[in-house]
């Protein structure tokens, strides 16, 4: 058929990279709460906060989190630049900070030092509940002299501290110990050679895995390989004399801080940095997504060029705790401010209310407005909209006579003042509105 040149091309419009998604303005508010509770409570147990680049080295996250990960593997962004840099946007927050605590000896700042961070993460997975390619944490640290089983038990409090003050109900904190650079080993022979006999009967994934990264067979969600994990032998009958005690001390904390704890033998994460204590924080029914999770990380920083420093801590996943709240109806509190809205009329009151609005301001009162609109009724349903509990309206006639109305909006009850007594006024009325 001919283009008469009538059928409009349809337009396209461009959607946001598969997996990741805009925080709109409606959300704000939500996102805001979030980070602001999990920094003032952060704050309290002494947590300073750092903030890292969003890309690093390649080389920094290979190193760290392990090159025969899945992470590492297959869901890292990496990319080279002009002078042939291969850079990677960070999936993780903790090989960033352990890069920058070296670098900068934040070791002077004095230890133990307690950070808090928070920003994006990307990792290119397939997207679907809970699990984006961007995505956001909110993460703990605490770097110390000695691996004190002590900072492993405050991490966790702390954790569930913030997600407490957000409302989330029935928390479960799942911990496990993955012991350290001399038991681990021998375990993880045990664990090779239980797998190897039961060879077959693995799925395709946990057979690839099993020469590489033999632990996270443990956690595969396949039907066969977790009926084989039954009989596996688990790393808690296997820690050294060290590790057994300090897994011992970190229960005895958690206990002592009534912290809702189960031991899970088959939790290993997917990371290769840590060491003894891992943990995950589930709420509710669910066992797949955790809010968050974190361990023991004894040797990164000594890995990355430092000195021997050991460390803990965890990360939370933001767009989960927010996606709990928003299902369970939780409410954190959030309060609109209110603000005042002011209406003019004719361009002599329009250029005055530029300064009015200053002067408010200056009073500490918030006010919205809307001058680019001419018409009064637009400008009135504005307001409406806004629900705001006064409107201040400015005509021609006010703006010669230096007054202004100020209006009730729920009540349609006005008052002209002198706009000497603006501010005044307008605070006393606001007061007396509660
Ligand atoms: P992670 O377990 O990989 O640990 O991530 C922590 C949390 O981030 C997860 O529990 C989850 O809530 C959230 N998360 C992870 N991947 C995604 C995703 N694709 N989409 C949405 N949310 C996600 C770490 O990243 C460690 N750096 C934590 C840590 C800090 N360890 C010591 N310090």
């Amino acid at each position: 058929m001919e283009n008469t040149g009538k059928t409009k091309a349809k337009k396209q419009v461009l959607q946001s990279p598969k997996g990741m998604h805009d925080i709109l303005p409606q959300d704000q508010p939500l996102w805001d709460r979030v980070y602001r509770i999990a920094r003032d409570v952060s704050e309290y147990y002494n947590f300073k906060h750092i903030e890292t680049p969003m890309v690093e080295r390649s080389e920094l996250f290979e190193r760290s989190i392990g090159e025969a990960t899945d992470i590492v593997e297959k869901q890292m962004f990496t990319f080279k630049t002009k002078s042939r840099e291969s850079l990677t946007l960070r999936p993780e927050g903790t090989a960033g900070i352990a890069r920058s605590y070296i670098q900068h000896g934040l070791g002077q700042l004095g230890l133990p030092l307690k950070l808090y961070s928070a920003g994006s993460m990307f990792r290119y997975e397939q997207p679907q509940a809970g699990r984006y390619r961007e995505f956001h944490q909110i993460e703990c640290d605490i770097i110390s002299v000695e691996s004190n089983p002590i900072y492993d038990a405050q991490a966790i409090l702390v954790f569930c501290r913030i997600l407490e003050v957000l409302k989330i109900k029935d928390l479960r904190v799942a911990v496990n110990s993955i012991g350290c650079k001399s038991c681990r080993p021998v375990y993880r022979k045990k664990l090779q050679a239980y797998y190897k006999s039961h060879k077959r009967a693995l799925c395709a994934h946990c057979v690839s895995r099993l020469d590489k990264n033999p632990l996270r067979l443990l956690d595969c969600k396949e039907e066969k390989c977790r009926a084989l994990r039954e009989d596996a032998p688990i790393m808690i009958d296997n820690l050294c004399k060290v590790c057994r005690e300090h897994f011992k001390h970190v229960l005895e904390y958690l206990d002592e801080l009534e912290l809702p704890y189960m031991l899970d033998h088959y939790l290993v994460r997917g990371l290769d940095y840590y060491t003894k204590t891992v943990f995950e924080i589930f709420t509710g029914e669910e066992t797949v997504n955790a809010l968050g999770g974190g361990g023991r990380y004894d040797y990164l920083i000594e890995m990355l060029g430092g000195k021997i420093t050991p460390a803990v801590g965890w990360a939370m996943g933001v767009e989960r705790v927010i996606e709990h709240i928003k299902t369970q109806g939780i409410n954190i509190g959030i309060r609109a401010k209110k603000k005042i809205f002011i209406i003019y009329i004719g361009e002599l009151a329009k250029k005055k209310a530029l300064g009015l609005i200053e002067e408010l301001r200056k009073n500490n009162i918030d006010v919205d407005e809307s001058l680019g609109r001419e018409s009064l009724n637009a400008q009135l349903r504005i307001a409406d909209k806004s629900g705001a509990p006064l409107a201040l309206i400015f005509g021609q006639k006010e703006a010669f006579e230096e007054s202004i109305i100020i209006r009730d909006l729920a009540t349609g009850i006005q008052e002209t003042v002198p706009l000497e007594k603006m501010a005044a006024s307008v605070k006393k009325k606001l007061k007396n509105k509660g």
